[in-house]
C-alpha cells in the first residue's frame, strides 16, 4: 500500500472498509436504492471504485461522476455515454446484432428533456430508454449505477436553470427507482460531498428522496486507524513508537484516511530533511503545521460553502466557523443571535448549522447545544486562513 494523498484510491492502495462495503451489498441484495453519505474526503469515491473493481458475481457496476453536469440533458448524456461504454453492451452486441444496431444509434446529441431519440427516429423517455437498454442484459444480471456528486448536479440545475427544473429532475429519478420494470434490473447509488438532504430540503423535496436507504461512511475507529498508520509507516519507511502513534491519532482526532495520509507524508518530509530516524511528538506537531500550507487540500472547505450559500448566509456560516476556530466551541443560542444580526430567521440559521454538520465541518456530539470542528486540522487552517 502506498501513501496516496488527494485522489480517490484504487487497488492495493485501498484500505479495507469492510463494514461499509458489506452494508452496501446487503442493501443492494435486499432491493434498496442507496444514498452513500459522508462529508468530502471521507472516502466515498474510493469505496465506489472498489465496488466497481471488485463486483459481486452477476452484478455489473457502473460509475459516473455527474459533478460537471449543469442541467438534466447533460446529466443523462453522461449516464447514457457511460452505459454505452460498458462491457455488457458489447456482449449484447455479440448475441443480438439487431438490438445492438439500434442501441448504437441512440443519438446522444438528441437527448432532450423529454427523452432519448433512438436511431429510427422514435423518441423514448429516459426510463423507457433505460428499460430498452437494460431489458436484454442477461436474465440473472443486475446493474448498479453509481452517481457520484449527484447533489452537485441538483445544485447546478438550481443555479443554471431554476428550482422547478431541479424538482422535476428529482421527481423523475424517483419515478425511475419505482418503475417496476426496472427494479429487478437496476440499483442506484447516489453519492456526493455536499449533503443531498440539505440541497433537496431547500427545494422542499425530501419526499423525492425519502425512499433512499442511507449508508454512512464513518471515520476509522481508533484501532483501525492505528493499523492503517502501521501499514503506511512501513511503506514510507518511518518508525513510530506506540506513544507517538497515540499522540498522532489524538492530534488528528477526526480519523479519516485522508488526514492520516497527509500528516504521515509531512512526517516523512521532515524526517528526510533532518535525516532523523526518531519521530517525536514535536515532529508530529510540525508536520501538522506544515500540512496547512497545502492550499488545495483545504481551500474547497471555504469555496464550496461560498458557492452553496447566498451572500448573507455565507457571512453567517463564516462567522460561526471563525468563532469556533478561535474559541474551540460555540453555543447554539449564540449562533441564533448571530443569525439575527444578519437578519436571517432562526429556521434558516438552523438549516445552515445542519448543513455545516452534514457537510463535515462541525459536530455537537458531546453536547447537543455546543458545536465544535470535526477536525482540529481544519480548525487550525480555518483560523489561520479565513478567520484572520
Ligand atoms: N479506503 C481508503 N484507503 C486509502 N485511502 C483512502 C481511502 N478512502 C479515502 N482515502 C484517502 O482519502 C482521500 C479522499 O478519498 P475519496 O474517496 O476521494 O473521498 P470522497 O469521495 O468522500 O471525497 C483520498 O485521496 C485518499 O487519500
Ligand atoms: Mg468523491
Amino acid at each position: 500500500m502506498q501513501n496516496c494523498v488527494g485522489q480517490a484510491v484504487r487497488g492495493d492502495n485501498f484500505w479495507n472498509r469492510s463494514d461499509e462495503i458489506e452494508e452496501i451489498w446487503n442493501k443492494i441484495d435486499s432491493g434498496s436504492h442507496i444514498l452513500l453519505a459522508a462529508p468530502r474526503r471521507v472516502g466515498k469515491t474510493s469505496i465506489m471504485f472498489y465496488l466497481k473493481d471488485k463486483p459481486k458475481e452477476n452484478y455489473i457496476v457502473v460509475y459516473i461522476d455527474t459533478e460537471s453536469a449543469d442541467n438534466e440533458n447533460e446529466f443523462w448524456q453522461k449516464v447514457f455515454n457511460a452505459l454505452l461504454e460498458e462491457e455488457f453492451i458489447n456482449k449484447l452486441k455479440s448475441y443480438s446484432q439487431t438490438l445492438w444496431q439500434k442501441i448504437k444509434k441512440i443519438k446522444i446529441d438528441k437527448i432532450s428533456t423529454s427523452g432519448v431519440e433512438f436511431g429510427d427516429g422514435e423518441t423514448l423517455n429516459y426510463s423507457e430508454a433505460f428499460e430498452r437498454l437494460l431489458k436484454d442484459i442477461e436474465k440473472d444480471k443486475k446493474i448498479i449505477i453509481m452517481l457520484d456528486e449527484f447533489a452537485q448536479t441538483v445544485e447546478n440545475i438550481v443555479k443554471y436553470e431554476d428550482e422547478i427544473s431541479a424538482e422535476k429532475f428529482l421527481k423523475r429519478h424517483r419515478a425511475l427507482r419505482q418503475n417496476s420494470n426496472l427494479t429487478t434490473k437496476v440499483t442506484f447509488i447516489y453519492a456526493g460531498s455536499i449533503g443531498l438532504e440539505s440541497v433537496v430540503s431547500k427545494l422542499n423535496g425530501i419526499k423525492y428522496i425519502n425512499d433512499l436507504n442511507t449508508v454512512k461512511v464513518r471515520p476509522l475507529t481508533n484501532m483501525d486507524a492505528k493499523n492503517f498508520v502501521d501499514i503506511l509507516a512501513k511503506s514510507l519507511k518511518i518508525t513510530l513508537s506506540e506513544e507517538v502513534k497515540d499522540f498522532l491519532l489524538e492530534e488528528i482526532e477526526w480519523l479519516i484516511p485522508f488526514y492520516i495520509q497527509l500528516i504521515l507524508q509531512e512526517i516523512k518530509n521532515i524526517s528526510r530533511k533532518n535525516k532523523n530516524e526518531i519521530i517525536t511528538n514535536e515532529i508530529v506537531k510540525s508536520a501538522i503545521l506544515n500540512s496547512l500550507d497545502y492550499k488545495n487540500h483545504f481551500e474547497h472547505w471555504r469555496s464550496k460553502l461560498k458557492e452553496a450559500l447566498c451572500v448573507e448566509e455565507f457571512k453567517l456560516a463564516k462567522e460561526i466557523l471563525n468563532i469556533i476556530s478561535e474559541r474551540n466551541t460555540i453555543e447554539s443560542l449564540e449562533i441564533l443571535d448571530i443569525g439575527t444580526k444578519f437578519e436571517i430567521d432562526n429556521e434558516t440559521t438552523k438549516d445552515i448549522v445542519h448543513s455545516l454538520e452534514y457537510d463535515g465541518y462541525i459536530n455537537n456530539n458531546d453536547n447537543p447545544k455546543i458545536y465544535r470542528f470535526n477536525s482540529p486540522i481544519l480548525k487550525m487552517w480555518w483560523y489561520k486562513n479565513v478567520a484572520n
